[in-house]
């Protein structure tokens, strides 16, 4: 079992191994976690797989366990889904003293936690991720959000979560294209910090290795509490985070939620060493590089769309300042940099 400790606004520990759902009461009142009432909140998807599991875990740590689940995907991360979370809270009898526990991928943790946030001003929250994308990325640093037709995400609340316990043998039920849109982000996290990682990914995939993912994860986890612990707030060295979101983001709210997370980034990485290899800041030859190691992990690299259609949703990205927007562009592998831009000239540089 790997520790990584986050020192921001609340210093917690996210735990990473295998076989922790099980320990995950335990862990809890390790955690110092005191509280009588738990709510414990899934998708349709992961419920079946791992909700008795964990429900059972928090009943024989004396939590008074009770359930609340919705529909899975991308489409129902939305205000209506939160408001469900709030009705269950209120039917539950969760005050200010419980806890409310993510189990299952971004989208469950992202909203789980803004109900946490919310909730009677803020509840604590533990997250219990259960995709790959969760255990490197979503369920550490506390951005919690639900999409609205305006954009992606832009409605929501830092919130730290008081505990993350990423199981690792929940890995194992993951799709294959899931799987997938996890490595985006850890190919991310890689091309803005790591190059020695970026490298580890290219030689073999860490899939079916628990290891080896235990590793990577850690990692990830890592590099993203370094930046987190500088930036909490989002306010400098945290857009590096974003790389390729700002593109990703837009193909996502112009596909309507249909076209994942993971997949949106993956284009938008690779639209993003490009712009940077023309703007003269990325070293050339990047933009194939990353292309490779996204195609050996399943990922798109490019998309059909029209980036006329796409490009102008850009302009709805939260790293635009008025008529300047940072874009997130890589010197070389492993290093990135906020790149302020005019934001037709950044739309420009995405078109063909
Ligand atoms: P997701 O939560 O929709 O999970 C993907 C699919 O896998 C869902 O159908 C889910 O039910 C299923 N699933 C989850 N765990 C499973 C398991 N162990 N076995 C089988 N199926 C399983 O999506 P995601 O890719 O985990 O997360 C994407 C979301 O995360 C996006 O909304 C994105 O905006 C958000 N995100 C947030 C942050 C952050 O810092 N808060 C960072 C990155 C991404
Ligand atoms: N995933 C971006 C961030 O946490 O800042």
């Amino acid at each position: 079992m790997k520790r990584v400790t986050i020192q921001s606004s609340r210093t917690y520990d996210c735990v990473i191994g295998q076989g922790l759902l099980e320990q995950l009461g335990m862990l809890m009142r390790a955690a110092g976690l005191q509280a009588e009432r738990a709510l414990l909140v899934s998708d349709t998807r992961v419920t079946p797989l791992y909700a008795a599991q964990a429900a059972a875990s928090l009943e024989a740590a004396g939590y008074r366990c009770s359930m609340h689940v919705f529909e899975a995907g991308e489409a129902h991360k939305r205000l209506a889904t939160v408001e469900g979370m709030y009705a269950a809270l209120a039917t539950h009898g969760l005050g200010r003293g419980d806890v409310i526990v993510a189990l299952g991928g971004g989208v469950v943790g992202d909203m789980a936690g803004f109900a946490a946030a919310t909730w009677m001003r803020g509840i604590r929250f533990v997250q219990a991720p259960t995709t790959l994308l969760a255990q490197v990325d979503s369920s550490v640093g506390g951005k919690t959000a639900v999409d609205t037709r305006a954009g992606k995400n832009l409605v929501g609340a830092f919130w730290q979560p008081s505990l993350v316990v990423a199981d690792v043998d929940t890995l194992d039920t993951l799709p294959p294209a899931a799987f997938a849109d996890g490595m985006a982000e850890v190919v991310k996290t890689a091309c803005i910090r790591d190059a020695a990682l970026l490298a580890k990914l290219e030689a073999k995939t860490p899939r079916g290795d628990a290891p080896e993912l235990e590793a990577v994860i850690a990692r990830c986890v890592d590099i993203k509490r370094a930046i987190v612990e500088e930036d909490e707030r989002d306010a400098g060295v945290r857009g590096l985070l974003n790389f390729g979101h700002t593109v990703g983001h837009a193909l996502e709210r112009y596909s309507d939620y249909t076209l994942s997370h993971g997949s949106a980034v993956a284009v938008g990485m690779v639209v993003m060493a490009r712009a940077g290899e023309s703007l003269g800041v990325t070293v050339p030859g990047t933009a194939a590089r990353l292309t490779r190691v996204l195609t050996a992990y399943g990922l798109p690299t490019h998309t059909d769309a029209r980036p006329s259609d796409w490009a102008p949703l850009m302009m709805a990205d939260k790293k635009r300042h008025g008529e300047k927007i940072d874009l997130v562009l890589l010197r070389e592998m492993g290093d990135a940099v906020l790149h302020p831009i005019d934001v037709q000239e950044a739309i420009a540089q995405v078109l063909p």
